[in-house]
């Protein structure tokens, strides 16, 4: 949108605006790819974010405490960066509990403006998702708790005030929330965690003369802030010593919008176990995985005793026109991999890993469009107030989703991992297979979506769904729903009155 506007403002055509070479937009056009390999020391290791301490509530629920703060990151040598953490400066500890337990937060806000936790993934109650509409004021502190119902996947929280997401997970607050169930566990994948199972939060940022994060956003992009360097878990240029012949990555996009395209840098293949919501019904083998702003991926990698091998983000399709100053054609070493002279041995990954995703075929209660054009969906901008429909508890919807924008969009749904029966027509590609709750869209493609909704019916508090490069939601790229139980009507947000 922005872009379209800038490049329309000087009367320049796509086509023109590279043709200007020597100078202007041409030259800058130009400069903008980044290509950082062979050109990082990797000399500090990986970061690997605490697991968060609980204790024992009186109802016998596992209770965390999460404290957002404001502090200062020694990201590179010579001076600190202002940031926001979670029990710490900079992102937050790894959250992990079991299907069936019991968890109950204590969040407190220690900054001096409003601020909430979402908990990207989980089926929980609306009134407990921290969305838009859970904001917790400067100073105060908010106990969501509910009863972890989904199965083992590699899931996160982060900020979701509206129109400030983007601002407030670039300055830091960000972490991991690990569910663990039976079927995962008797699957024996590496599951030592920071040995062998280890989480990979990866995020782009831009740094100032004075080391400070700036968000900048490119000349005439248009999914906001772009950084040219890469961190993992905070750490700039890391490397990570590998003690095991399996290493399994849990890989987040933390970034507010760049596309990865990950890859190693001999090309070797790795196997996809799990994305967004959990295990896949076989592992994928490929050398090269796309994740999109809040998506997750789960990878088991094999190393060689002695070797040396870097983890890459390599140039990416679907960036459409100019994509080059989104950061499409960019090309980052990331995370240095050092295997140990000798491995200890792991059990191989099993073929079969867990049942596919069941919803097609169902009985759909419901279909339902959304197109995603100039940070609106269905031509809407979010409305706090504005409840945009209502799902039926208990049955399963399809959701036909279409980025009908030229630029990159992505789909995310909250409360409710989403089967994609097709994309445009076709069987989705394997990575798109198991369960998900955040989808790139491809420009022009057709996404179609098959949600089942389960309990938590509220027909006045609202679950999101919205696209997760940052600034577009923040511009309104997003809606409401709630779930409706038998006879229920959908309502109006605490707070607001009935839209027009
Ligand atoms: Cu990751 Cu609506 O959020
Ligand atoms: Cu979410
Ligand atoms: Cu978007």
């Amino acid at each position: 949108m922005r872009r379209r506007t800038v490049l329309k403002a000087f009367g320049w055509g796509v086509g023109g605006a590279v043709a200007l070479g020597g100078g202007g937009f041409g030259a800058y056009y130009l400069s903008v790819k980044r290509d950082t390999v062979g050109k990082l020391a990797f000399d500090t290791a990986l970061s690997i974010p605490a697991l968060a301490r609980s204790t024992s509530g009186a109802s016998g629920a596992r209770v965390f405490t999460l404290g957002i703060q404001p502090g200062e990151t020694l990201f590179k040598d010579g001076k600190a960066t202002r940031t926001w953490g979670v029990n710490g400066t900079y992102l937050g500890p790894t959250i992990r509990a079991r299907r069936g337990e019991r968890v109950e937060f204590a969040v407190h806000n220690g900054l001096d403006e409003a601020t909430s936790l979402h908990w990207h993934g989980m089926h929980l109650p609306a009134v407990m998702d921290g969305g838009p509409h859970q904001t917790i004021a400067a100073g105060d502190t908010w106990a969501p708790r509910w009863t972890i119902d989904q199965a083992a996947a590699t899931l996160w929280y982060h900020p979701h005030v509206h129109g400030a997401t983007a601002d407030h997970m670039y300055r830091g607050v960000a972490g991991l929330f690990l569910v663990d169930d039976e079927r995962v566990e008797a699957l024996n994948l590496p599951s030592e965690y920071g040995v062998d199972d280890v989480p990979m939060i990866v995020q782009d940022r831009a740094f100032d003369g004075d080391q400070q994060f700036v968000q900048r956003e490119p000349l005439a992009g248009s999914l906001g802030v772009i950084g040219d360097e890469i961190l993992v878990n905070g750490t700039i240029g890391p490397y990570f010593d590998v003690t095991t012949r399996l290493v399994r990555l849990r890989m987040l996009n933390g970034s507010n919008a760049r596309l990865y395209h990950f890859g190693f840098s001999d090309d070797r293949r790795f196997s996809l176990v799990a994305t967004d919501g959990g295990l896949l019904a076989a592992p994928w083998e490929t050398d090269r995985l796309y994740l999109s702003p809040g998506e997750r991926a789960e990878i088991v990698v094999a190393f060689e005793p002695g070797e040396r091998v870097e983890l890459r983000s390599y140039p990416a399709a679907h960036g459409g026109v100019l994509g080059r100053l989104d950061g499409f054609d960019d090309r980052f070493d990331i995370c240095q991999f050092r295997a140990a002279g000798s491995l200890s041995a792991t059990a191989a990954v099993p073929a079969v890993l867990a049942a596919a995703p069941d919803l097609a075929g169902r009985t759909v209660a419901q279909e339902r469009s959304f197109v995603l054009a100039s940070n609106r969906i269905n031509g809407r901008s979010m409305a706090m107030d504005r409840i945009d429909f209502g799902v039926r508890e208990g049955t399963v919807e399809v959701w036909e989703v279409t980025n009908d924008n030229g630029y990159l969009h992505n789909f995310h749904i909250h409360d409710v991992q989403f089967q994609v029966l097709t994309v445009d027509g076709g069987t989705p590609e394997p990575p798109l297979r198991g369960w998900k709750d955040t989808v790139l869209l491809v420009q022009g493609k057709r996404y179609r979506l098959a949600l089942r909704f389960r309990g938590h019916t509220a027909p006045n508090t609202p679950y999101m769904y919205h696209c997760h490069l940052l600034a577009h939601e923040d511009d309104g790229m997003m809606g409401q729903f709630v779930v409706l139980g038998e006879g229920e009507q959908v309502g109006v947000p605490p707070g607001h009155h009935r839209h027009p």
